[in-house]
């Protein structure tokens, strides 16, 4: 029980990565925040799922990329636990086009909320995490390929990079801030559009020919949770079996 007395605020924790980093969190003793912007029936079931093993999480529905809707969920997280501890700022969407084919619109999504998304719980964290935190942003192990169809997510996670870099410094007050860069993840977001073929031909690519399961991902995140990597700040670690 690592994480014993631990309050935890995983924003997109409805599925994928992020509900797969609570039910781990909550597993080694953390208070859980399940944040979601649009899928109240799965963040339920993320909770129910953390309640049934013993653990203790709630539902906080907020849009990362409104900041109005971030100050409520970091007020409604210290109401109901007292504080936080941990930012795991995982809540992202990815919208894979030749830049030619991008909107506007494609734009737009992609930069509310991976960067105005982590922005905004910066910005709350600043002031509202407990001395000696920590803060886990997500980036992407695109950032350094060179991947045809990436490249407005691939841009948006470059800035989560380079603001958790800055950041790192910034805080003070004994909080560690890191970036994690997942490679392919066996998740909706990256199974979402793809054919058997390019899923394939991706596995490939890195050394244990597989798609990463967001339990290999959750685990580094239970890591960079734990006061046994306080050591560790304003890095980007890599999570992708030597893709890149
Ligand atoms: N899967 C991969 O291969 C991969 C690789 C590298 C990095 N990543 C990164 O890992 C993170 C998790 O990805 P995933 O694959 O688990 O994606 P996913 O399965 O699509 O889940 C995304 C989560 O984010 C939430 N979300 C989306 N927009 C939100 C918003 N505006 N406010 C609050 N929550 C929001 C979603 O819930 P709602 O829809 O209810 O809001 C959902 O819970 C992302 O940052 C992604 O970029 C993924």
């Amino acid at each position: 029980m690592i994480l014993e007395n631990k309050v935890i605020l995983v924003t997109g924790a409805s599925k994928g990565i992020g509900k797969e980093i609570a039910l781990l969190l909550a597993k080694n003793g953390a208070k859980v925040i399940v944040n979601h912007s649009n899928s109240d029936k799965e963040a339920n079931n993320t909770v129910n799922n953390i309640i049934k093993n013993g653990g203790n999480a709630i539902v906080v529905k907020a849009d990362v990329s409104i900041r109005e809707e971030v100050t409520y969920l970091f007020d409604k997280a210290i109401e109901t636990y007292g504080r936080i501890d941990v930012l795991v700022n995982n809540a992202g969407v990815m919208i894979s086009k030749k830049i030619k084919d991008n909107t506007q619109e494609d734009f737009t999504k992609q930069f509310n909320v991976n960067v105005r998304g982590v922005f905004n719980t910066l910005q709350e964290a600043e002031s509202k995490l407990a001395d000696n935190g920590n803060i886990i942003n997500f980036s992407s192990s695109t950032v350094k390929l060179m991947f045809p169809t990436y490249a407005l997510y691939s841009a948006s996670k470059a800035a989560v990079e380079q603001m958790t870099r800055v950041f790192s410094k910034e805080i003070g007050r004994g909080i560690s801030v890191n970036a994690l860069a997942p490679g392919a993840t066996e998740t909706e977001l990256f199974l979402k559009g793809k054919s058997q073929e390019t899923i394939n031909k991706l596995s490939a690519m890195n050394a244990f020919d597989r798609l990463a399961k967001p339990i290999d991902i959750a685990r580094v995140v239970l890591f960079l949770s734990s006061d046994d990597s306080k050591w560790i700040s304003g890095q980007v670690i890599g999570a992708n079996g030597a893709l890149v």
